[in-house]
């Protein structure tokens, strides 16, 4: 139950820690998988580009302009690095959810092999969270596409029995998470991705929840296209990351129309530059970039595996602990197979908010709700869950004080 790391000293890094929760008690986040805390790095990184080398990117000729253009560059480059890919396959988008829209947008008016036209068909599964959602489904419904889904099975998984009829030859793009936001169930994507590539469709990764989390080798996956946010990795809010194959993005239109992102431009018609600028229309967000790079640098100081095995750790101590609650029930996956750091939960005869408030008392932060993934908490037959996520600055104590604030609530509605 050794941490890999000194838990206590990464803590420290996380100013957020030091603020008193309701009722005087300590923070015990639990709340990763919707943002994660920001270390020190992270905030005095933005911080220097604010006071060192702000200037808009790519237009000043002067000093301020050039280093604030190295820093977001070197910030792409960082990137680039951390995923092992190159630096003009990094597109830097304001959110996740902004670059699921400029994928599903840019297939949209894409010409040839890429672009989705009526009667071709795009695949989803019943684990998405909304964002990896919506942008398909409205794509299908614009251009006369078909959406399909892999469903999922009641212990989080995805049932590919069908696989055939899911994914056919009509088939131009799948579009699946690595892990789920709701239950932790990381899915079954080798054949998923083979069966993509057996009919020519692109896949693209929703890796939100495991880019911050694990090692994510995006060549060795044979993925197309990847998609994350920065504030889920201990990065700033107003950045998220596409990454996508050169060839691929070579061939794709733009999503937003704009400066920066011209080769030349005239009255009644316009030419785009190369990628990845072709993606980044106006002043980008430059100091959430230079945040962004700080952020994967300090989770790379810590190392990827490393901080994986430690969730693993904490997410076993309190799956069992959450499992031995009577009146609790853990939903999805059960045991430690094909899963991630999130656990989510229902307390018989109670409303998850009900849960998460007396939880609160406790000074214990979760998530409650449909989690921007209602399909899936449909197919679960309840209203909502109650959500545990971790992260590399909890540790055992949290886990206790978690279980305790969950007995602490069923008892609560009890008595009344
Ligand atoms: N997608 C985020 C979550 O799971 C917001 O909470």
């Amino acid at each position: 139950m050794n941490p890999p790391f000194d838990v206590a000293a990464i803590k420290s890094d996380f100013p957020i820690f030091e603020e008193k929760m309701r009722g005087g008690k300590r923070l015990v986040f639990l709340d990763s998988g919707a943002t994660s805390q920001k270390p020190w790095a992270v905030i005095n990184a933005e911080r220097d580009f604010y006071t060192k080398h702000n200037a808009a990117v790519h237009r000043g000729s002067y000093y301020l302009a050039e280093q604030a253009s190295a820093a977001y560059e070197g910030a792409r480059q960082s990137v680039a690095d951390f995923l092992s890919v190159d630096s003009d396959e990094v597109i830097f988008t304001k959110s996740a959810t902004e670059g699921l829209n400029l994928l599903a947008t840019s297939f949209e008016r894409s010409a040839g092999q890429l672009g989705i036209r009526a009667g071709d068909e795009i695949v989803v599964s019943e684990l998405e969270h909304h964002a990896n959602l919506l942008p398909w489904q409205q794509l299908a419904k614009r251009t006369g596409a078909v959406l399909k889904w892999f469903s999922m099975n009641l212990d989080g998984s995805l049932d590919l029995t069908n696989i055939d009829e899911v994914i056919t030859e009509k088939t131009k793009v799948v579009a699946i998470t690595h892990q789920s936001n709701v239950l932790g169930s990381v899915p079954d994507l080798p054949p998923i991705i083979a069966a993509a590539h057996a009919v020519g469709a692109r896949f693209v990764l929703d890796a939100c929840q495991s880019i911050p989390h694990m090692p994510v080798d995006v060549r060795a996956m044979g993925v197309d296209f990847l998609t994350f946010s920065g504030h889920k990795a201990a990065g700033p809010t107003g950045i998220g990351v596409v990454w996508g194959r050169a060839e691929l993005l070579n061939q794709m239109e733009p999503y937003l129309y704009g400066g920066s992102m011209i080769e030349s431009v005239t009255m009644t018609d316009s030419t785009w530059a190369a990628i990845p600028r072709r993606f980044e229309a106006g002043v980008p967000n430059m100091a959430q970039a230079v945040g962004l790079e700080a952020a994967l640098k300090y989770l790379s100081n810590i190392g990827l595996p490393n901080i994986h095995s430690w969730e693993m750790t904490l997410t076993e101590y309190a799956l069992r602990g959450l499992q031995e609650i009577e009146g609790v029930r853990v939903l999805g996956p059960q045991s430690m197979q094909a899963r991630g750091g999130v656990i989510s939960f229902v307390v018989d005869g109670l409303h998850p908010h009900d849960v998460g408030q007396v939880m609160d008392q406790y000074g214990v932060a979760v998530r409650t709700g449909h989690h921007c993934a209602w399909p899936l908490i449909r197919k679960l037959g309840v209203v909502g869950t109650t959500r545990a996520s971790f992260y590399l600055y909890n540790d055992l104590s949290d886990v206790d004080v978690l279980l305790e604030s969950v007995i602490g609530a069923r008892d609560y509605f009890r008595k009344r």
